[in-house]
């Protein structure tokens, strides 16, 4: 008899099945309108395909060595110097197979089984799913918009003990918010005074409305920053990620890194080359204007679904709606809005497992004429 380990029994990314729900949507109706996803429609930005072709003619890409190629880890690093105005070493650079694979390697890293890491509610549920797999305890910082769906000193100080880590993400996904750079600060002021590892998804950089994104590596070198060319870069599919690692976790990260993966795609890295060009830039801000307007249409038209009440989207590509006033069971809801109009939205159990089904969060990052025409379906069903 075989017998999957309880590690194995995870729940559900539950995105992904309204993602295999619509694609059967769109072979049966060919009507299809994706809200769920957290994934640009764009391709990588032209001089990573090109850099990326050059690469398949021209190179071996055999494996790297674990850390990830050297300009690739310099051209990271110097990003924090543009960026932020910090000097960041090569050295603290560890590229990953995306940002998903970079989270796996801290947790293994830096924490013992039955360690307690805190993480916000709502929050992006492979956090908890994947700490849970790893051992951990999850412990629930219940957020919300007074504090923009962000952590804060006070909700740390209420804690029994003090947690073994601190999972942030800002912009933050389901809400979009960003944490302003002073609470960032004393967050991370905090962690160390507590020998608590503050770890900071900050793989939304580069796409926000007004509000500044802060690094936590602005306020030290004791945090872990998790990066990802999977969103502003527009290459989800590409698997590319990585990570700011404090000394202490350099080496054990690198060793499990060579044992668990061997190294990130060779492919991706090369391309990723050209990802941070003034070309692949201009490029990309160019999807960014694309979000805004799409992110003011939103706003504009979200009260006409009834629908007052959601986070400010700071930044990302995602409105956190309250939809209470339709549901009280947000993945029936959504599956229902599928069957009736063909928009799939995500339910919002997916990211907050206590206050989730009357939640739901849409995606805004695809084609200005689709969201029109989703929002126009979305009003007509309801009013019904
Ligand atoms: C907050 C957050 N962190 C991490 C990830 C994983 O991204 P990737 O592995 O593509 O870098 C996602 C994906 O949607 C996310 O929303």
């Amino acid at each position: 008899m075989i017998h999957p380990s309880s590690r194995g029994l995870t729940e559900p990314f539950h995105v992904m099945e309204v993602v295999k729900a619509a694609a059967a949507r769109q072979v049966s109706h060919g009507d299809a309108i994706l809200l769920c996803v957290g994934q640009p429609g764009t391709p990588a930005p032209a001089p990573v395909r090109a850099a990326a072709a050059a690469a398949v003619t021209g190179e071996v890409l055999g494996y790297t060595v674990a850390t990830g190629i050297p300009e690739l880890r310099w051209s990271i690093a110097t990003e924090y110097a543009l960026r932020y105005g910090v000097p960041v070493d090569a050295d603290e650079v560890l590229v990953t197979t995306g940002s998903s694979a970079g989270f796996q390697l801290v947790v293994l890293a830096a924490f013992e089984a039955g360690d307690a890491v805190a993480i916000t509610r709502p929050g992006y549920p492979a956090y908890r799913n994947t700490l849970l797999s790893l051992g951990c305890r999850v412990v629930d910082l219940d957020v919300g918009p007074q504090t923009r769906y962000q952590p804060t000193v006070a909700m740390l100080e209420a804690l029994p003990e003090a947690p073994a880590g601190l999972v942030l993400a800002s912009p933050s996904n389901p809400t979009g918010t960003i944490i302003d750079a002073r609470e960032l600060a004393e967050v991370a002021r905090w962690c160390e005074a507590h020998d608590c590892l503050l770890i900071s998804d900050e793989i939304y950089h580069g796409i926000s409305y007004g509000r500044t994104c802060a690094s936590a590596r602005e306020f030290g070198a004791g945090s872990v920053v998790l990066g990802s060319v999977s969103k502003y870069h527009s290459m989800t599919g590409w698997r590319l990620g990585w990570l700011l690692l404090p000394e202490p976790l350099r080496r054990p990260a690198e060793l499990l890194q060579g044992n668990l993966a061997i190294c990130a795609p060779a492919v991706s890295q090369a391309a990723a080359l050209a990802a941070f060009s003034v070309e692949a830039r201009e490029e990309l801000d160019g999807h960014v204007a694309r979000y805004a307007r799409n992110r003011e249409l939103l706003l504009r038209r979200l009260p006409e679904l009834g629908i007052t009440s959601f986070a400010p989207p700071d930044g990302a590509f995602y409105a956190w709606c309250d939809v209470s006033h339709l549901t009280d069971d947000s993945r029936r809801w959504c599956a229902e809005v599928l069957d009736a109009t063909g928009v799939a939205l995500a339910p919002g159990i997916d990211f907050d497992t206590a206050h989730g089904n009357r939640m739901m969060r849409l995606s805004f990052c695809g084609d200005t004429g689709e969201l029109d025409e989703a929002l126009d379906r979305l009003v007509v069903h309801i009013a019904r």
